[in-house]
């Protein structure tokens, strides 16, 4: 019999933070942590190793543990699974631990899409679906069945150019921020861009438009990085002109036009750490980042500040605690798996044709 998650729920983060290191003692090399950048301080510490989608999806592909234990989202957890061994099993210690943005692309409201542009384009000749790997497995499947890729957002511009190196047109879903700031910086100009809205029929948009649009960008955003402004950088720069903007690229495109960089998770934590001392930051993503990189940095002089006024967490990295991660690591000691993720085969296959498309290419 399993242990029930009850037995943990009451346990202080104290005596569950004995029990991870107990357990993780127990397993050694048969079990690995991964830690998205977002994880809370209780539960990212134990991570053997932490880092932004990219960087643990090829971790994830490359370990030999026999459990991968994620800290991190739903869709996380479902890479590591299609990207390791068919013997390796990938396990999510919540599963309540979603992503609200991939939620808002699925499977039917894509392949409506997908056969409202057949009828006025050539589809598999002319466009290529990208998705970001915020996106659960059948959508990755999606872009495997037709020759699309998964991006990142570490690698969204080298992803963008190779789409466009094989057909005119991309359709990128689920984050439209992502995908139009960086084909702007390519070059792509904003009136070459449209928004796909998934509840109107052909996205809202005229036959006219879509046929003149190089990027079709799916109206999805994150809750987390909506909250970033452009007046939220003017009025700090109006306090310290010398800050220096840094931004997630899911933050809107106002607040990445005025940013000084933009970058995933890893690379704001890499921009900032090799900064010269005595800098200032004002950094546009998750709390729980911007809090550990300001208490890692303060020694050095450097000031990090989150951008909003407001605060803004993911609440679904959040559902991960060290009652969850105690209950699955103690599970596994005891000889039993719970919460496993387990793509289905013919998914899977098709999903990993996407995934390593974009590892080759990034
Ligand atoms: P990174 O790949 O930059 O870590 O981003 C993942 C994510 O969900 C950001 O909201
Ligand atoms: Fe999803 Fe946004 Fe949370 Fe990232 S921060 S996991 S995109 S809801």
């Amino acid at each position: 019999m399993t242990l029930p998650i009850q037995n943990y729920a009451l346990l202080s983060d104290e005596e569950c933070d004995a029990k991870i290191v107990a357990a993780k003692q127990q397993l050694g090399q048969r079990c690995i942590i991964l830690g998205h950048h977002y994880q809370r301080d209780s539960v990212f510490k134990h991570a053997d190793i932490t880092g932004d989608s990219l960087k643990l999806s090829r971790e994830a592909g490359q370990s030999a543990a026999e459990y991968i234990v994620f800290c991190g989202v739903h869709f996380m957890a479902e890479v590591a699974d299609i990207l390791s061994r068919p013997e390796q099993i990938a396990i999510l210690p919540d599963m309540a631990a979603g992503c609200s943005m991939a939620d808002m692309a699925n499977k039917i409201n894509v392949q409506r899409c997908w056969q409202e542009l057949a009828e006025i384009l050539d589809v598999e000749n002319q466009v290529t679906p990208i998705t970001y790997i915020n996106s659960s497995a059948d959508l990755k499947a999606f872009c495997g069945a037709h020759e699309g890729i998964v991006c990142t957002s570490s690698n969204a511009r080298k992803i963008l150019d190779w789409s466009f190196a094989k057909r005119e047109k991309v359709l990128f879903f689920p984050d439209q921020h992502l995908g139009r700031t960086t084909a702007y910086q390519m070059g792509i100009p904003l009136e070459q861009m449209v928004v796909w809205d998934f509840d109107k029929p052909l996205g809202g948009l005229t036959v006219a438009q879509i046929q003149q649009a190089k990027m079709i960008l799916w109206k999805g955003y994150c809750s987390v990085h909506q909250v970033f402004t452009a007046q939220h950088i003017d009025d700090f720069l109006v306090r310290y002109p010398e800050t220096k903007v840094i931004a997630h690229p899911e933050a809107c495109f106002e607040v990445c036009e005025k940013a000084d960089f933009i970058g995933s998770t890893e690379t704001i934590l890499k921009i900032v750490r090799e900064a010269e001392p005595n800098t200032r930051w004002l950094v546009a993503t998750e709390l729980n980042l911007v809090n550990r990189l300001h208490n890692e940095c303060k020694g050095q002089g450097k000031n990090v500040h989150f951008m909003a006024t407001t605060l803004s967490m993911c609440s679904t990295m959040f559902r991960t605690d060290p009652q969850h991660l105690a209950w699955v690591l103690e599970n596994l000691v005891a000889g039993f798996v719970v919460n496993p993720i387990k793509v289905n085969e013919t998914e899977a296959v098709l999903a990993k044709k996407a995934l390593e498309a974009m590892l080759s290419v990034a």
